[in-house]
């Protein structure tokens, strides 16, 4: 392989080392290997890799979820390990399996959301409505997010993760489950997100297409550990030399492996 490209201006994020472990009972699990990970201000980075590789366990680390076993990180100018309230301050994060109160309204989520980042109740009110405006959710807020859509849920997910207007926002398999029309406008809502509200983010997904169609920076993630990292066409045009390959082609010559490239395929 050719030489890594230069990091990228202006890191808003910067792991290095990150590792962990997982005891159990049977023995030990190592999710995470010793991750390094620059990402650039107001990109859209995607953490790319098959199911098992460690994505997850990656971004619960970066937001402050769970604490790392080895290295350590810096996230919006603050230490992951010294200063994790700072850091969860300046982030949003949106988990894999969501985690909606059914019988929640969005307002009353939002606003709940709003407060735990130590808003007053009236400035809560407020922001619960921008943001919802942000994202398209006006006319939703007073449902129970019980009644709303796959795509619809996963919208108002996105919106608490950007209650506290944060720096750097991570989600996690933003569109896995959903049907490829709110598929297309979920991808649609992270362009707006990037473009309008300038805020960077972190997406792990174990789609290609996902990653080619966001991501300017792609970080291909196998093992617990980074094996390949860089614009998806400079990937492809590394792995394959041809730069309009299709990122499947440069996946698999740099992990050897299969990606799930189905976007109805079972997680
Ligand atoms: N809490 C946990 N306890 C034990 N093993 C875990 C735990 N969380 C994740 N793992 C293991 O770590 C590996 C990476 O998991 P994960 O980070 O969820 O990968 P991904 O998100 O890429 O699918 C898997 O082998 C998984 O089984
Ligand atoms: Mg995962």
């Amino acid at each position: 392989m050719s030489t890594p490209p230069a990091p990228p201006p202006d890191p808003v994020l910067r792991a290095r080392g990150l590792a962990r472990t997982f005891r159990l009972r049977t023995g030990t699990v190592t999710a995470v290997r010793g991750v390094d990970l620059t990402v650039a201000r107001g990109s859209v980075t995607g953490l790319l890799g098959p199911n098992g590789a460690g994505k997850t366990t990656t971004l619960r680390m970066l937001a402050t979820l769970l604490r790392p076993t080895g290295g350590t990180a810096e996230v919006a100018g603050h230490d992951l390990l010294r200063d994790p309230h700072a850091v969860r301050a300046r982030i949003g994060h949106v988990s894999q399996s969501g985690g909606l109160d059914p019988s929640c309204t969005g307002r009353e989520e939002l606003v709940t959301q709003a407060r735990l980042h130590r808003l007053s109740r009236a400035e809560a009110r407020d922001r619960a409505e921008a943001v919802a405006a942000d994202l398209g959710l006006t006319g939703l807020l007073d449902r129970p997010a019980g009644t709303l859509s796959g795509g619809q849920r996963r919208r108002l997910e996105v919106a608490l993760g950007l209650v506290n207007r944060p720096e750097v926002l991570f989600l996690d398999e933003p569109t896995t489950g959903l049907d490829p029309g709110s598929r297309a406008d979920l991808w649609d809502l992270v362009r707006r997100i990037r473009a309008g509200l300038g805020t960077t983010v972190l997406l792990c997904t174990h789609y290609l297409d996902e990653a080619d169609a966001l991501a300017d920076r792609v970080v291909i993630i196998d093992g617990g550990t980074v094996v390949a990292e860089g614009s998806p066409t400079d990937l492809k045009r590394r792995a394959t030399g041809d730069p309009s390959a299709p990122l499947q082609d440069a996946f698999l010559a740099l992990t050897g492996r299969a990606p799930a490239a189905d976007p109805l395929a079972l997680p």
